[in-house]
């Protein structure tokens, strides 16, 4: 085990892989979770599923199984709006809810979390550096997010969204006290990086000091999604011995 992880020793290793609910709507969801069963303990669920109209509805029916729910929502607005909306998100009962923005975004966003934590979404794990060129940002991919985070935590972020490749510099530079989430996860060998940019593997994530990984396509598009998520939660336990 590492001694960034060792340091966070609180968190149920079962419950660091997040499965995201990347699916049309709530009877492909409750399928899903159905045949995940007790492999997976934390979901998020996100844009598509809001678009969708079942969202309260689902993440309801998720807490009623005893399944923790990251909010995936990555509100970005003017402070007001954040703060407004973010206040009515504390009483839905998600652990995670996503924010992007500036300083005072965040910090509005701070200010009306109650229990509910609120994750800074650093750069998309989709995004490379050409793509940052093309917007303008001439900084490399890993500097930008060491600097969007820096800015999120002193804001009162509690956590951050980032790709396994930038973990280990956040950890070295913040502490241990910011939970890190990174998506953008693949098994070892695999081919299937879909739209995404900076990938790495659940083991190198989490020794990298990740608290969360969080997968989608490879669980859900899997010959057996319970499998598959059994096999990352074994490489967890694995990693975290
Ligand atoms: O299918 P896949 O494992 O790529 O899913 C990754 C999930 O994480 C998606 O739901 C995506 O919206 C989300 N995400 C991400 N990068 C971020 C923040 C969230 O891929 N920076």
């Amino acid at each position: 085990m590492t001694e960034n992880a060792s340091s966070r020793p609180s968190i149920p290793p079962r419950q660091r892989l997040i499965v995201a609910l990347d699916v049309p709507g709530a009877d492909a969801a409750r399928a899903l979770v159905r045949e995940l069963g007790d492999a997976v303990e934390f979901y998020k669920i996100g844009l598509e599923l809001m678009a969708s109209g079942c969202y309260f509805e689902l993440l309801d029916w998720l807490l009623a199984r005893d399944k923790r729910v990251f909010a995936d929502l990555k509100f970005y607005d003017i402070p007001a709006t954040v703060a407004a909306a973010v206040r009515q998100m504390a009483r839905r009962g998600a652990s995670f809810l996503t924010i992007q923005g500036d300083r005072a975004i965040i910090e509005a966003a701070a200010s009306e979390k109650g229990e509910l934590e609120i994750l800074a979404v650093t750069v998309l794990t989709s995004i490379g550096r050409k793509d940052l060129r093309e917007m303008g940002i001439a900084l490399e991919v890993e500097s930008l997010v060491l600097q969007r985070a820096k800015i999120a935590v002193t804001a009162g972020a509690d956590g951050l969204i980032a790709s396994g490749l930038e973990a280990a510099a956040l950890r070295s530079e913040l502490g241990p006290g910011p939970r890190i989430v990174t998506p953008g996860v693949r098994p070892a060998g695999t081919d299937a990086v879909h739209d995404q940019k900076r990938v790495v593997t659940p083991a190198r994530a989490l020794a990298s000091g990740a608290d969360y990984i969080v997968m989608g396509r490879p669980i859900r598009g899997a010959p057996s999604p319970r499998q598959a998520a059994e096999a990352v939660q074994a490489e967890i336990a694995a990693t975290l011995r």
